[in-house]
């Protein structure tokens, strides 16, 4: 590491920046909300800025002459564009009075660099390469923002206001530490996220009362938290922001075999990762004893995460777990995931709906013949409606059999979509007469069955078409 991450405090003294044009002005941007004052040579002599408030505007002071002759008495650092001449001359001057300066795309001249900045209020995270790539600085920059609280910054605010109410109160620094942990890890820190600052302003208080210190929550046993996260259908970057923050906070994951080891490595490195699903040709725990796992987390004080592939509510066993922990008294949450059916479409453009053309989507599950024979098929006859079908593979031959005997037409377009989303997604169309033949080209994975007009307009049907691997199927498509 060569270059040093330091805070500057942007209230000790003006910035000298030096320069003209749009990059100049973003910097002037972000000095002025760092709160800095500006000493700004404008070298086109246009000083004008928008959309600044009053009070930033004030901030800036316009200044005039060669400003390879300005005066760094009392700057606190210098900014300046491009590393021509007045660049290089302000440079070696800055240098010469011991003022960190910054020549912009100018390392050789620079004796500081700018970070790409996660800016969460009183919560900020500087990203640097050493001034390699920006564009590296920029991707760290965005997975910073993705996994951190909105409102991170608010609970620092939070701690920062009573520090020293606390100090006194807690003296020893070991269990003043532990104590700030607590509040950061247990009920006081999730309020303050969860957008209830007063609550934890409240309990702060009663902490410090002396009357109140022994039952304030703070320091009594952490309180466990399961929260139910859809990974979504695959891609690891399916998975939704509120997922990955949940994930990255949980002490342990319990999660299904059809979640990807890209998605689990997400997880806090620290964390436990308990497989609890159906593996292949073998038996999950079952549900009754994944159950009680969750709420001997919770129960044990831990943050759980129960991790399901696409979404807990859709075909997920979503609704049997959250009424466990109901029942058992359980904190809980759900963050939703991006069910399989919206993967696949997304992934083979398949629009699900099509104005005039399909106007519903149902979502069904046919695991056996038998659950297919239960299916009314005689609502999903019309032309309008789309059915998609999870875990339809091997009752593909009863699922046909049933739409067609209920009416709907043997040539109704059909896709087998595998693995979807996945680098190995697997596509098979065709017309409803041949899902059992299109089932059996799929290798393998889970896969979902697509019945309605709209399969003609999915990625793998127009494929089919220009190889002319579907002469008979022009007339369905049209
Ligand atoms: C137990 S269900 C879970 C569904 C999940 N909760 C969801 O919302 O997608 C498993 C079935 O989802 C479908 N599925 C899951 N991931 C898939 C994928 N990547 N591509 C196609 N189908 C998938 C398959 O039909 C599979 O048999």
């Amino acid at each position: 590491m060569r270059y040093l991450p330091i805070f500057l405090d942007s209230h000790t003294g003006p910035v000298l920046l030096v320069g003209a044009g749009e990059l100049v002005r973003a910097k002037l941007r972000l000095l002025l909300a760092a709160g800095a004052r500006v000493r700004w040579h404008a070298t086109d002599g246009d000083h004008a800025v928008d959309g600044l408030d009053a009070a930033a505007a004030a901030r800036i002071e316009v200044a005039a002459g060669d400003p390879r002759e300005a005066d760094l008495r009392g700057v606190i650092a210098v900014l300046c564009a491009g590393a021509g001449e007045v660049g290089i001359a302000l440079a070696a001057r800055a240098r010469a009075a011991g003022v960190p300066v910054n020549v912009m795309d100018d390392l050789a001249h620079s004796t500081f660099i700018f970070p790409a900045i996660v800016d969460r209020g009183d919560v900020v995270v500087a990203v640097g390469t050493g001034g390699a790539s920006p564009v590296v600085a920029r991707r760290v920059r965005e997975r910073v923002e993705a996994v951190l609280p909105a409102r991170i910054g608010d609970l620092a605010g939070l701690i920062g206001r009573w520090r020293k109410s606390i100090h006194a109160r807690i003296p020893e620094f070991a269990l003043r530490r532990r104590f700030w942990e607590r509040v950061v890890d247990g009920p006081i820190g999730a309020a303050v996220l969860a957008g209830r600052s007063r609550e934890a302003e409240a309990a702060l208080r009663a902490i410090v009362d002396p009357s109140s210190f022994a039952g304030a929550g703070a320091g009594g046993a952490p309180q466990g938290h399961v929260t139910l996260v859809g990974a979504g259908p695959g891609d690891p970057d399916l998975l939704t922001v509120k997922g990955l923050r949940a994930l990255q906070d949980a002490d342990v994951v319990f999660h299904d075999e059809l979640v990807s080891p890209e998605i689990l490595d997400r997880a806090r490195r620290d964390a436990a990762r308990v497989p609890v699903g159906r593996r292949v040709g073998k038996p999950g725990i079952g549900q009754e004893a994944v159950n009680r796992l969750l709420i001997e987390a919770a129960q044990a004080g831990r943050r759980a995460v129960r991790l399901k592939g696409g979404d807990p509510f859709v075909f997920g066993r979503g609704g049997e777990e959250v009424e466990a922990l109901r029942d058992a008294g359980v904190s809980y949450s759900v963050v939703p995931g991006i069910t399989a059916a919206l993967g696949a479409a997304a992934d083979f453009e398949v629009p699900l709906t099509y104005r005039r053309e399909a106007l519903r989507v149902t979502f069904l599950t046919a695991h056996r013949a038998d659950d297919a024979a239960k299916i009314d098929w005689s609502t999903l006859t019309d032309l309008e409606a789309t059915v998609v079908a999870y875990m339809g593979m091997t009752a593909a031959p009863a699922i046909r059999d049933g739409l067609i005997a209920a009416g709907r037409s043997p040539r109704t377009p059909v896709g087998v979509f595998a693995r979807a989303t996945r680098p190995d997604a697997q596509a098979a169309v065709g017309v409803l007469a041949d899902l059992p033949a299109l089932v059996r080209r799929i290798d393998g994975g889970p896969a979902l069955l697509v019945i309605g007009d709209v399969v003609a307009h999915s990625a793998p049907w127009r494929a089919a078409r220009l190889a002319q691997t579907l002469p008979d199927l022009m007339m369905a498509a049209e």
